[in-house]
């Protein structure tokens, strides 16, 4: 059935007068579907590092917004981005990632492109009248890179500069793209993806929900600040003998599923996926410093642990409020403005996206 919400609830909101988004957008097939036109075809999709894509031919596949798509180093070293699907009969370019391709060869048949998505060859197409390889590319998608991350977008609406202006100049002291992929730890949880999202937009819950972060965190200095297009929540590290040692903890949200959580000597990203109404899959990349001594090796044990740990809480109440939300009780409550103005800006952003025809 098509999902048609009532207009009251797609009306800008005063932090202080705020409610949540409704229950039906975390519940109703039809709405997930539409989210993948008005939130995820016209955003930008963390897809990779740049040290993963640096030589020609190097390559990530991925899928944004229901469209497979391959990223690639051009021979000119240029970094493109194409819809993965052949203009012959719709076959796959490329399977996986992979290093130092000299062309992009089709599973299905062997149409076989250039490196900047030019035809080239099709085998045994000489006698297809009015057929010009020359007139045969793939579809471009966005591609940029900040910080050494490498963001596409299949028609964005925002330049990634203005997606993420200001954030380097917060960024004092951490020198992002000096840090060297580590590994990727994945999550699938069994709620909407914006639960999940919403969840680590607040820390209002974290001295419920996780006592040993709060620990870690001093909540009374803990600050929510929101950006057009981002928010940071921050805090400083509150006890100095912790193996993150001193400094602020700071947690970006960028627009719409993306995270950059950013400690002393370490950068953890999150792409939250979204897979189904009610599924979602949360992909955590840790970035560290070359050279790792032994010290700095159980710090990672110790950082990767903690994120665990702390990550099983969050997946807990995530599974207990998907069920709630999906049981016919609760339409929408009162957001805490003093606690919650990042959930706060990403639901004025989705009922801005709902807004649009
Ligand atoms: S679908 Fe690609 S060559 Fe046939
Ligand atoms: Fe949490």
């Amino acid at each position: 059935m098509p999902f048609r919400p009532d207009p009251d609830w797609l009306q800008p909101q005063p932090l202080e007068r705020a409610s949540a988004l409704p229950a039906p957008f975390y519940t109703d097939a039809d709405a997930a579907a539409q989210e993948i036109r008005r939130v995820f075809a016209g955003s930008w999709q963390l897809v990779a590092h740049a040290a993963q894509l640096r030589e020609p031919g190097d390559h990530i596949v991925d899928e944004i917004a229901g469209v497979p798509v391959v990223l690639m180093r051009g021979d000119d070293g240029t970094l493109r981005g194409f819809h993965n699907v052949c203009r012959h009969r719709a076959g796959p370019l490329a399977w996986c990632n992979g290093r130092g391709a000299r062309a992009l060869r089709c599973r299905y048949h062997g149409w076989t492109y250039t490196l900047d998505g030019q035809l080239r060859n099709a085998p045994e197409m000489d006698s297809a009248q009015d057929f010009d390889t020359a007139q045969v590319q793939l579809p471009r998608i966005a591609v940029d890179t900040w910080q050494g991350l490498v963001f596409a977008a299949l028609a964005p609406e925002t330049s990634l500069a203005e997606l993420l202006g200001g954030v380097a100049a917060r960024l004092q002291g951490h020198d992002l793209p000096a840090l060297v992929y580590s590994h990727r730890d994945s999550y699938e949880i069994g709620c909407n993806w914006k639960v999940y999202v919403d969840n680590y937009l607040e820390g209002y819950h974290v001295p419920h929900i996780h006592p040993e972060l709060n620990r870690l965190l001093d909540y009374r200095s803990y600050r929510t600040e929101v950006a057009a297009w981002y928010s940071l929540q921050w805090s400083p590290l509150e006890n100095s003998g912790n193996f993150y040692g001193q400094g602020d903890a700071l947690y970006y949200f960028i627009w719409p599923n993306t995270m950059l959580n950013i400690l002393p000597g370490r950068l953890q990203t999150n792409r939250v996926v979204a897979l189904a109404p009610d599924r979602c899959r949360v992909d955590f990349d840790y970035y560290y410093p070359v050279q790792p001594d032994e010290a700095e090796q159980q710090r990672r044990r110790q950082d990767q642990q903690f994120s665990d740990a702390v990550q099983q809480e969050d997946v807990d109440i995530c599974l207990a409020v998907q069920k709630r939300l999906a049981c016919g009780s609760y339409l929408a409550g009162r957001l805490c403005p003093r606690r919650e103005s990042g959930v706060h800006h990403f639901h004025e952003l989705l009922r801005r996206a709902w807004r649009e025809p």
